[in-house]
């Protein structure tokens, strides 16, 4: 049976693509974010605004109804079943770092306290693979060890990284005081659909040794559509760190292990990969949740 979910930040790039995946599986939706939904999504999702630093308007529209009808029709009081936040700034350098610092740590920590004050069960919180250090360093350094497992030292030194880590620190106290479900995702790069197409992921395969700031891994949006709904589904986890990326290197390296042992020599191994895994491997969200990804770059890159 379908769910109540409301989804932060519905209106950006991934949102788009999340809640269409979601639709599609049954769900209702009600996006809070700044900006409408285009059409024709907007047809069949309502956006309400809401700045998510405003713990007050949190509040009130986590308890809203989904659906503008007149007159209401929705019974009062219901809670939603899960929540999945993805507003925030989404990298560095949109404004200013105390910004970027101010907006995404205050809005998750509203939507967490929120969301757990008031019974709701299923917290699915977007966090980034940037965490591990990587992307937004001062200058080159080596991951700490491959493959980039959920367990390895993240402690990165940019704004954007560590208020999502914030976030994920948040997440596990909240979890652990209210006994509930929050799972973090850490996101790669999200790929959309025409992006495929475009210079970025040409690079990645003409030029792999350049993307060590990408982890050599991505996120469809459609997949990441398929990870959330799976998220919503599974109860019982508590507090879970995922790497929510796609299964495969993005380039056409036979064998990771052999790649990465060419580009990073110093780095050390914890394991071998599988032939062609993601260095930033997906694995423990294949096993937990079921994830089995629909769309493999190679069929939109040839
Ligand atoms: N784009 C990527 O490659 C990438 C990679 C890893 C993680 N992520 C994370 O995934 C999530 C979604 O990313 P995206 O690319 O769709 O971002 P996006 O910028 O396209 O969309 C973010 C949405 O959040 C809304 N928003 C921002 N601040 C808000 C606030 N204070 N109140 C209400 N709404 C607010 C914006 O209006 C926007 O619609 C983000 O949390 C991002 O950090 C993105």
């Amino acid at each position: 049976m379908g769910k109540r979910i409301i989804v932060t930040g519905g209106s950006g790039k991934a949102g788009q693509h999340i809640i269409t995946y979601l639709l599609d599986q049954g769900h209702d939706i009600l996006n809070l974010d700044l900006v409408p939904l285009p059409a024709p999504l907007s047809e069949r999702v309502h956006t309400m605004r809401v700045e998510l630093t405003d713990a007050g308007q949190v509040y009130s529209a986590f308890g809203s109804h989904f659906h503008l009808t007149e007159p209401f029709r929705e019974p009062l009081g219901l809670v939603p079943d899960a929540v999945i936040h993805l507003a925030s700034y989404a990298r560095n350098m949109l404004v200013p770092d105390t910004e970027t610092f101010r907006c995404n740590t205050t809005g998750q920590y509203n939507v967490i306290e929120a969301a757990s004050r008031l019974g709701i069960k299923k917290i699915i919180l977007a966090s980034s693979v940037s965490v591990y250090g990587i992307a937004y360093a001062q200058g080159d350094i080596e991951y700490p060890s491959f493959p980039v497992d959920e367990d390895v030292d993240v402690n990165p030194m940019d704004t954007y990284a560590l208020s999502k880590l914030c976030g994920e620190r948040v997440a596990r106290g909240f979890a652990r005081r209210y006994g509930s479900d929050i799972y973090i995702l850490r996101i790669g790069r999200i790929v959309a659909p025409e992006e495929y197409k475009e210079e970025m992921f040409d690079s990645y395969v003409k030029k792999p040794e350049e993307w060590a700031v990408h982890g050599w891994s991505y996120t469809d949006t459609r997949d990441l559509g398929q990870i959330c709904d799976l998220a919503v589904a599974k109860a019982g986890l508590g507090f879970q760190v995922f790497n929510a990326v796609n299964d495969e290197i993005t380039n056409y390296e036979p064998s990771t292990t052999a790649f990465l042992k060419r580009v990073c020599p110093n780095t050390p191994f914890t394991r071998e990969f599988e032939p062609r895994e993601a260095p930033i491997p997906n694995k423990k969200i294949r096993e937990l949740l079921g994830f089995r990804q629909k769309h493999p770059w190679q069929r939109y890159y040839e």
